[in-house]
């Protein structure tokens, strides 16, 4: 494949539409629909947007299509309860392991004499770390992670009251999980205030602008390089940059890694929160880092974008923007 050198920013665009159209015809994958709710998505949709430390935005496809953030609101939890209780806490609670397990698996429960949930990106951990929220019930904990919303988009989020009871109905799984967690004390918090706040945090209504804004602010280490604050901090920023690289896309994260190279999380309804660090190895428009949020509601067996990851790929291929 052809490096694409850009002479100028406006080709990015376009390059974009043609890319988003290509990957549109492929079709490959179905929506989730273990959430009946997330079946009703349009699995034809695909969106890209892309944002720049200077504020330069570029976006192409379904983009104003909203959806619900699902498990990439285990990245922001996870922000949310280091700022408040510190690393060091949180990782007393929960680890930092890959497991090559599905998201949901009650596996290792049974196959080993779990001390804590492997890391916070699949469900067992994100469900530690939501009861490690601050707040004394499932509301206040949900706001302690729309506040950090708030600092990193400037603006509300809400709630999918749709997703959420669809979700919240058909949760055995979780349910399961969650009562695992209790019974081995890997919960600071009561079991259903945990799972109510899990799938509301589940259950946020987002955009693929918003997914590149945090991503942008995560590349930059915490810092918003265009509100030109410090939301996140640094040490907190990379370690969450760490675990989206090596859990973030659950049993494919290692496949990811190898065949992609980003910090990237993905949600079963199609979302990929992405994070380009900034780079001096090629000069192109995005070696400055950018964020990327894209959506795709076709998922894999593994529960990520299909076409959502071809086009992480591809543009990553393109720009030369793996870590590695
Ligand atoms: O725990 C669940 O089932 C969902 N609400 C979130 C899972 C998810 O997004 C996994 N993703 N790829």
């Amino acid at each position: 494949m052809e490096t694409y050198q850009l002479a100028q920013e406006s080709q990015l665009n376009d390059l974009l539409h043609v890319k988003i159209h290509q990957y549109k015809q492929q079709n490959d994958g179905e929506c989730a629909s273990y959430i009946p709710e997330l079946k009703k998505a349009d699995p034809s949709h695909l969106s890209i947007s892309l944002l720049l430390p200077d504020g330069t935005h570029y976006t192409a496809g379904d983009h104003t299509v909203s959806f619900t953030i699902q498990s990439i609101s285990k990245v922001l939890s996870f922000i949310t309860a280091c700022m408040h209780h510190g690393i060091e806490s949180v990782l007393n609670w929960v680890d930092v392991e890959p497991t090559g397990d599905s998201f949901n698996s009650i596996l290792r429960f049974e196959l080993t004499n779990q001390k804590k949930p492997y890391n916070p990106m699949i469900n067992a951990g994100a469900l530690t770390v939501a009861s490690l929220l601050p707040g004394t019930n499932d509301n206040e904990k949900l706001m302690n992670v729309t506040n950090l919303l708030y600092n990193l988009l400037g603006k509300e989020v809400c709630i999918n009251e749709k997703v959420f009871m669809s979700e919240w109905e058909t949760a055995y799984r979780n349910r399961a999980l969650v009562n695992l967690l209790a019974e081995n004390d890997l919960l600071a918090g009561g079991v259903d205030e945990t799972l109510l706040t899990y799938i509301k945090l589940c259950s946020i209504e987002t955009s693929v602008h918003d997914l590149a804004k945090i991503g942008l602010i995560l590349s930059m280490d915490g810092y918003d390089p265009i509100e030109q604050k410090q939301l996140i901090p640094v040490k907190i920023a990379r370690l969450s940059k760490v675990l989206m690289f090596t859990c973030g896309m659950y049993n494919s994260s290692g496949k990811f890694a190898a065949s992609v190279g980003i910090p990237a999380k993905s949600g079963v309804s199609g979302g990929i929160l992405a994070s380009i660090p900034p780079s001096t190895r090629n000069l192109n428009v995005l070696s400055q880092g950018c964020g990327i949020g894209v959506y795709g509601p076709a998922i894999d067996r593994y529960g990520n974008s299909v076409m959502g990851v071809r086009i992480l790929q591809d543009l990553v291929e393109q720009f030369h923007l793996n870590i590695f």
